[in-house]
């Protein structure tokens, strides 16, 4: 392994947090999870008739480190409401003086049409940092699939310009899903990619073919049409990212043709489409149950049911707690349990080392005791 791919394998092996330090150090500050900084809009890219870049830069103008297919929440007051959102970086972490989200407008999206509407060059944006497991450092692999649907495509896109950038030379193959032929995001940068990168290659399937003359195959992704582009495919690493419906139907499809589950990686959220219902409290939670929580720092306190999430109880009690999610995935609620203990239910946003050290995810965590938080 040279010194390049290094930075990309050894990261997760390295530490306990995703964003920590030995693999980006020399390429930008921490900016960690829970940490909002202030972005200012470099640039605004269309790249479809309702996909928009933005470009931002971090605080100070400072590079930052994080890692390809990570994700940042960004904040925004819109219409008097406070709205937090996740979006994937879709720059790569080579270029650390950037960061880009890349964001497909929806009829009822609230951030989503707030950004398109408002960010121009100049216009400035709160949004905490870099977090998510959705990484190639997290499976290092000498052969990789990237399946992506709609703006699902942007954790991808950053992992291979970085690696591209890097001249790592990997053996990537890249299915992008999109509805028409003008609804393909970095349609024109993947094919420049492609012939930069001899072993990176690139298919794409439109439900309809739209307006444009297009030769390429119609309908959804299927196992045929799979086996045809990438017949070594059960041999791959696959990573998967886009709506809810196309990852299951991707993930049976691989099933079915026998890929091992344990190689295959996917986002976990509607990229962009913010935040789903918090998880369901466990059977055994005894509702009734009341516990207070006291918080060391700003010596405040509340009571609260053993049936509701410490996160949810803290917002009704008007205690501000960063979180995004609200699913256990990103990490953003991380916060140090320092008397008491919880059920904590999480979806991948903390790792045991950060759980022995007592920190807990608030936004799936239920008391079972009275608690004191590092807070
Ligand atoms: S808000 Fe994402 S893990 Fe809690």
């Amino acid at each position: 392994m040279n010194s390049m791919e290094s930075m990309f394998a050894l990261a997760s092996e390295a530490d306990d947090s995703f964003s920590n330090a030995s693999t980006w150090e020399r390429g930008g500050q921490l900016w960690a999870s829970n940490e909002q900084r202030t972005l200012t809009c470099c640039r605004v890219v269309d790249e479809t008739h309702d996909v928009k870049t933005f470009e931002f830069r971090v605080g100070d103008g400072l590079p930052v480190r994080f890692e390809p297919g990570q994700f940042m929440t960004v904040s925004a007051i819109v219409q008097g409401q406070a709205v937090e959102r996740c979006y994937t970086i879709s720059s790569p972490p080579t270029r650390p003086w950037l960061v880009s989200i890349t964001v497909k407008r929806v009829p009822d999206g609230v951030m989503s049409n707030w950004l398109h509407e408002n960010m121009k060059p100049g216009t400035l944006l709160r949004a905490y940092g870099p977090s998510g497991a959705f990484t190639p450092t997290a499976a290092p692999a000498a052969k990789s699939l990237y399946l992506s649907a709609g703006s699902g495509v942007t954790p991808l896109m950053s992992m291979t310009r970085a690696s591209i950038d890097l001249g790592l030379n990997r053996d990537v193959v890249f299915v992008h899903s999109a509805r028409t032929p003008a609804d393909i995001i970095f349609r024109e940068e993947l094919r420049r990619l492609v012939g930069l990168s001899p072993r990176l290659r690139t298919y794409f399937v439109c439900e309809g073919a739209g307006d444009e003359g297009w030769s390429g195959p119609t309908g959804r992704l299927s196992l045929q049409l799979l086996s045809q582009w990438v017949p070594d495919y059960a041999e791959r690493e696959v990573f998967t990212c886009g709506p809810a419906g196309y990852m299951n139907a991707v993930r049976e499809l691989l099933r079915e043709g026998g890929h091992d589950p344990a190689r295959y990686h996917q986002e976990s959220f509607d990229i962009g489409a913010g935040i789903a219902a918090e998880p369901a409290a466990p059977e055994s939670t005894a509702a009734h149950d009341t516990f207070t929580v006291k918080l060391a720092r700003s010596s405040k306190a509340f009571a609260m049911s053993a049936s509701e999430t410490v996160l949810s109880a803290a917002r009704k009690a008007g205690v501000a707690i960063p979180s995004s999610c609200s699913q256990g995935i990103c990490g953003t609620c991380k916060t140090k349990v320092l008397e008491g203990t919880v059920d904590m239910k999480h979806n991948g946003g903390i790792r045991e080392r950060e759980v022995q050290k007592g920190f807990r995810l608030l936004c799936c965590s239920r008391p079972t005791s009275d608690l004191v938080l590092e807070l």
